[in-house]
C-alpha cells in the first residue's frame, strides 16, 4: 500500500462481486476466503458456465450466473473478465450500477479508466487493478492505479489487494507494463525454476527432487531479497567465492543470454499486452 492512501479501511462493510470465475477470478475468491478478511457469505462469483465454478460455493461463496443480481449483493464489483468481453459485460451492468454505493475494480488487461468511464458515466469510482495467480494463496504482487479524485476507492481496494498479497500503488501508464512484469511474471519464473530442474537432472538428481529442490531455493532466494529488503547483486556477492562454481555457472549463464533473455521476453509481452484488446 502507499503512504497516501488511508491504511485503516475495515473490511466488515465490503461486499464483493467478482464478475468473471476463470483463472484470475477464482485465484482472487480462493485468497480472499483464505485470508480471513471477508466472510465468505459476503463474496459472489459469476460466469456463465456457473458449472465450472460450482467447487467454489464449497467454500462458502456464492456463485451464479446471474450478474445484476451479484451487483445487487455487492458494493465492490471486480471485473474479471478477458478484454473483448468487457465492453459487453458494463453495458450489462450499467443499469444497475448506483452512484456511492458501487466501484468497480478492473484486472482486465489493456482496457483504461477512461474507456470503462466511458460506458458507466462518471459517477461510479473505477480502479485497475494488475493482481497475479498468487492470489490464491495470498501471495500475489498487485498493482493498483485510479484517478485522483478517487483516493478513497483506491484505499479500500488496496485494503481488499493487501489481504492476498502485497500490493503497490502506481500511474495508469503503467499498468500494462505491470501486466508483464506481476502477471505474466509468474510464468517467467514458472519457466526459470523448471530449467533449474533440467539442470539439476543434469547433474544426477531425480526430477521430482530436481524440482522440489529449484523450487524451495527459488522461494528462499526471493525471501531473503523480500525480508531483508536486499539488492539481488549483493546478495549474489555472498555466493560469488572468486573463482569459485557460481560465478563460473552465473557468467555461463550470461554468455547464453539468460539476462537479457528476460529483458527482451517481458518487452514484448508489455507490447502484445498493449495490443491484446479485441483480439484474445
Ligand atoms: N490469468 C492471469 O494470471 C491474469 C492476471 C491479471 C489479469 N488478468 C486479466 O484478467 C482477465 C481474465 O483473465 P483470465 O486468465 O482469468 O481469463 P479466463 O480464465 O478466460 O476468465 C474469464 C472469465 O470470464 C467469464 N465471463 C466472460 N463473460 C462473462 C460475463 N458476461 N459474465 C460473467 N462472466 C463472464 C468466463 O466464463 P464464462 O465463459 O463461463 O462466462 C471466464 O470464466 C483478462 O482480462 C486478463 O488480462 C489475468
Amino acid at each position: 500500500m502507499s503512504k497516501d492512501l488511508n491504511e485503516s479501511v475495515s473490511m466488515e462493510s465490503e461486499t464483493v462481486a467478482i464478475i468473471g470465475g476463470g483463472n484470475i477470478g477464482r485465484a482472487i475468491t480462493e485468497g480472499l476466503v483464505r485470508c480471513g478478511a471477508i466472510d465468505p457469505t459476503r463474496i459472489v462469483v459469476t460466469r456463465r458456465q456457473v458449472e465450472l465454478i460450482n467447487d467454489l460455493a464449497g467454500m462458502g461463496v456464492s456463485v451464479q450466473n446471474d450478474n445484476l443480481d451479484a451487483l445487487k449483493r455487492s458494493n465492490v464489483i471486480i471485473i474479471a473478465v478477458r478484454p473483448r468481453q468487457l465492453k459487453d459485460l458494463l453495458e450489462g451492468l450499467r443499469p444497475e450500477l448506483e452512484p456511492g454505493r458501487h466501484m468497480i475494480i478492473s484486472v482486465v488487461s489493456g482496457i483504461d479508466i477512461r474507456e470503462i468511464r466511458g460506458i458507466v458515466g462518471n459517477d461510479i469510482p473505477i480502479i485497475r487493478a494488475m493482481p497475479n495467480l498468487a492470489a490464491s494463496i495470498c501471495e500475489s504482487m498487485t498493482c493498483l492505479a485510479a484517478e485522483k479524485e478517487h483516493n478513497d476507492a483506491l484505499s479500500r481496494a488496496a485494503a481488499l489487494f493487501d489481504n492476498v498479497g502485497h500490493t503497490l500503488v502506481i500511474d495508469e501508464e503503467l499498468i500494462v507494463p505491470a501486466t508483464a512484469v506481476c502477471a505474466c511474471g509468474v510464468a517467467f519464473f514458472f519457466r526459470a525454476i523448471r530449467a533449474a530442474s533440467q539442470g539439476g537432472i543434469e547433474v544426477g538428481f531425480h526430477s521430482e527432487e530436481a524440482l522440489e529442490m529449484a523450487a524451495q531455493t527459488a522461494k528462499g532466494a526471493a525471501s531473503l531479497l523480500i525480508n531483508g529488503n536486499m539488492h539481488p547483486e549483493a546478495e549474489i556477492d555472498k555466493v560469488t567465492t572468486p573463482r569459485g562454481c557460481t560465478i563460473a555457472g552465473l557468467n555461463k549463464m550470461e554468455e547464453f543470454g539468460f539476462s537479457s533473455a528476460m529483458i527482451k521476453g517481458m518487452r514484448i509481452s508489455a507490447e502484445k499486452a498493449e495490443e491484446l484488446v479485441n483480439k484474445d
